[in-house]
């Protein structure tokens, strides 16, 4: 665990100067669903950084290089690619350029402000005689997409001074994962009017993906100081501005940016849109931008604020979750997705993972309204064509949703991964699953869900192969969630959720109109197999510890359990040979448990508990997947300290940097989990019955909490605390609910008591 802010409900505060300072970056990303960037210093900094600027759906396609070429292999590996530096502002004070890595600084405050979306840095300058007081303010617009602001303000508090402030874009960047240090981009334009600007696009690639054009442009407003010229090199616009200042005299610059690509901009209209909303933001002032993007967050906020009392840390942790989130991701374009690092870092490529509906739409559902969540469906309708790609490439039929995706074609190529993470076709099955009793709607279900689970369907089918021997249905070679196993045989998990995908798919061709059982080329015989299989599926159970077990092998493995680790050697992938960790019992992630969270009506509390206590104790949680579920499941079974101690092992992720990996960026799509464990852990939320149900209690550790929910058109609020839960229907009509196993209706305002009879009534 490594702390590096103070704890405080809506900031992120610290008065150090890191030594890890890319942990200090990512943790101080900020972005606005179209662009983001990590927590560099303007002014740049000669130790080790991590510069990073990303723009969502602009990606690369990097040749996918291995070794032995293996048939299946995605043609390329594809990133998520550094963008064009915008927001660096060289300083000089007398010829001396500042460096917080070494020059001598007094009353230092960085600080992320994220009820306001602001991120703000300040301290004083010292060398010799001369003392200067920097303030640095920065901030992506959340109501104009395309613009970015940095404010600094400079001021003289002893002895006289020569400034130099020299805002620059730069696109001279390239990726840290890149194949061998090259860049992905070329200059395609630049100049200086109306205002300087930089016009660079990726590289043209024999993949035949699309090629971005992206134009970044500053309108640079000072006061205090003259401009005196600028600079037009490779890749790089700047402008420069040098004045003289005496004791007390202040300078203060507002970089206004906006960046324009070609997803939304056809090419020959970039400079007039960038400049459009320069001109705009000019108008507008630093103060009214500032207040458009304020007034923008609060609205977020009012819908979605968790409100915590009694633990300033937990309220901290799902504060920072969801400000990152919506940072990454608020549904205004289908062609989006959130990406496991969002804006915080490059590593794990790809825009898409299964993470989205293992863990965004979920909360999503009850966050945001139909149109945004709805958005997450209509991206992988989009992309069933592409499914079938992916199945076609490894000799199968069906659809085969990738691990890893910008546009639906699979782009990762670790053959463990591609080739046998199959399980992931099951999470997007199941996403529509959720939506749908969610919102309690089937048209999405009957007329495009059906297109996606018909293909998924198609490829189970053919994947399984029948065991003579056992008379059984089974999948040989996969990895299931836990990925600290590869090529198994009969993932539990995998087996359970590919025959509940045949059982849902069959249940819901009975509800479709002739015409659509036509289009999708359905026939009986074909609906008659997929019973065949789910019905005679194997799932590995063992009748002695009456568990069931994650794969064939598994309990011929030297079982163990995680406190025989010693500190040092953890987490295992830091410190580990692959090899051991493949054959130690140690599980990276939730995996038959993540079967119980994901099919959590169709199963027991007794198994759910004997699974719990047998798996829980072997898992190390070093993917952030894995808390959330746990703490849901923990809550259901009355294992309330371990529901708290996984929530803030997911809500506290990064601020605390539990796996030791913050540096690389944040783990955004598992910043869900604070949300998930504290509705449907805490306040056992379930949505998959005919009527919205809870069965909520209080944390020992708080005094209480509240959430919002949009649910069928209706906004509720929910407070629990340890002797009430309280109900405010604060917008829609009556609701029939079910708490503590009765059924209520939600007016206005309903409470119900939280005593040991209500909670034993659920044993
Ligand atoms: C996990 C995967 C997950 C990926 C992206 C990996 O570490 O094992 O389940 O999809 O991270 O979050």
């Amino acid at each position: 665990m490594e702390r590096l802010f103070e704890i405080n409900p809506w900031k992120l505060t610290s008065n150090k100067l890191e030594k890890n300072k890319r942990l200090q970056e990512s943790l101080t990303s900020i972005g606005n669903g179209y662009m983001g960037l990590r927590g560099n210093f303007e002014e740049g900094y000669s130790k080790d950084t991590h510069i990073g600027t990303y723009i969502a759906g602009v990606w690369f396609p990097d040749k996918t290089k291995v070794g032995w070429w293996k048939i299946g292999y995605p043609d390329y590996f594809g990133k998520v690619i550094n963008a064009t530096n915008f927001i660096p502002v060289d300083v000089y004070i007398n010829d001396h350029k500042l460096d917080l890595s070494k020059d001598q600084i007094d009353q230092f405050v960085l600080e992320l402000d994220m009820k306001q979306g602001i991120l703000t840095r300040s301290f004083i300058w010292e060398k010799n005689d001369l003392r200067v007081a920097f303030r640095f303010t920065r901030f992506v617009s959340a109501s104009v997409k395309e613009l970015a602001v940095v404010n600094i303000k400079v001021q003289v508090i002893k002895g006289n001074a020569q400034l130099s402030l020299i805002p620059f874009m730069d696109g001279n960047v390239v990726n840290e994962d890149s194949n061998y240090q090259e860049s992905f981009w070329d200059e395609i334009n630049k100049g200086s009017s109306p205002y300087p600007f930089l016009t660079t696009r990726t590289k043209e690639n024999p993949f035949g993906t699309e090629q971005f054009t992206v134009t970044t442009m500053m309108g640079n407003q000072i006061k205090g100081i003259r401009k005196q010229r600028e600079q037009i090199k490779s890749m790089y616009v700047d402008e420069q501005f040098h004045g003289s200042l005496s004791v007390g005299e202040e300078v203060e610059l507002t970089k206004f940016i906006s960046v324009i690509t070609s997803r939304d901009v056809s090419d020959q209209d970039h400079i007039e849109k960038a400049s459009q909303v320069i001109e705009l933001a000019i108008a507008n002032g630093w103060e009214g931008v500032l207040h458009d993007h304020k007034e923008e967050w609060d609205d977020r906020w009012n819908n979605a604020d968790v409100i915590i009392t009694g633990d300033d840390a937990s309220q901290q942790g799902i504060r920072f979750n969801i400000f990152q989130l919506f940072s990454t991701y608020y549904g205004e374009d289908p062609r989006l997705n959130v990406g496991p690092k969002g804006f915080t870092g490059e590593k794990y490529g790809g825009a898409t993972y299964w993470d989205t509906e293992a863990c965004i739409l979920p909360m999503y559902l009850s966050v945001t309204n139909e149109e945004t969540f709805k958005q997450l469906l209509v991206y992988r309708h989009n992309q069933l064509d592409e499914a079938y790609v992916n199945a076609k490439k490894q000799g199968l039929e069906g659809a085969l949703y990738p691990m890893v995706t910008f546009t639906g074609i699979e782009c990762h190529n670790e053959w463990e991964i591609t080739f046998e993470e199959i399980h992931r076709n099951a999470a997007i099955a199941h996403g529509i699953f959720n939506y749908t009793t969610y919102t309690g709607n089937e048209s999405y279900l009957l007329k495009q869900g059906i297109d996606i689970l018909v293909g998924i369907s198609r490829f189970w089918a053919n994947r399984v192969h029948y065991s003579e021997s056992n008379k059984q249905y089974m999948i040989h070679g996969v990895t299931g969630p836990n990925e600290y196993e590869n090529n198994v045989s009969n993932n539990w998990y995998t087996n359970t959720m590919a025959a509940w995908c045949l059982d849902y798919t069959r249940e819901t061709v009975d509800k479709i109109g002739e015409d659509k059982w036509v289009e999708l080329g359905l026939s009986n015989p074909e609906i008659e197999n997929w019973r065949e299989i789910s019905q005679n599926m194997y799932r590995p159970i063992s009748e002695e510890l009456d568990v069931f077990i994650q794969h064939d092998t598994f309990l011929d493995k030297e079982l163990r359990t995680v406190d025989t680790l010693e500190p040092t050697e953890r987490p295992i992938n830091q410190n580990w040979s692959w090899d051991k960790i493949l054959r130690s019992p140690f599980i990276k992630q939730a995996d038959v448990l993540q079967g119980l969270y994901f099919l959590n009506h169709m199963f027991t509390r007794e198994e759910k508990e004997r699974n719990f206590n047998f798996y829980e104790p072997m898992t190390v949680h070093e993917s952030s997947l894995s808390p959330l579920v746990h703490s849901i499941l923990a809550s259901e079974l009355g294992k309330t300290d371990k529901a708290f101690e996984m929530y803030e092992r997911t809500a506290r992720l990064d601020l605390d940097n539990y796996n030791n990996d913050t540096e690389d960026g944040l783990h955004i799509t598992s910043m869900s989990g604070g949300w998930l464990s504290i509705v449907h852990g805490f306040a056992g939320m379930r949505t998959y019955t005919k009527e919205l149900t809870f069965t909520p209690y209080c944390p020992d550790h708080w005094q209480g909490y509240e959430f919002k929910l949009n649910y069928r058109g209706r906004l509720l609020k929910v407070k629990v605390n340890h002797q009430l839960v309280e109900f405010y229907l604060e917008k829609g009509d009556p609701l029939n609910m079910v708490v503590f196993n009765r059924t209520v209706t939600l007016k206005e305002y309903h409470s119900v008591p939280i005593n040991k009879r209500n909670a034993e009534d659920l044993l």
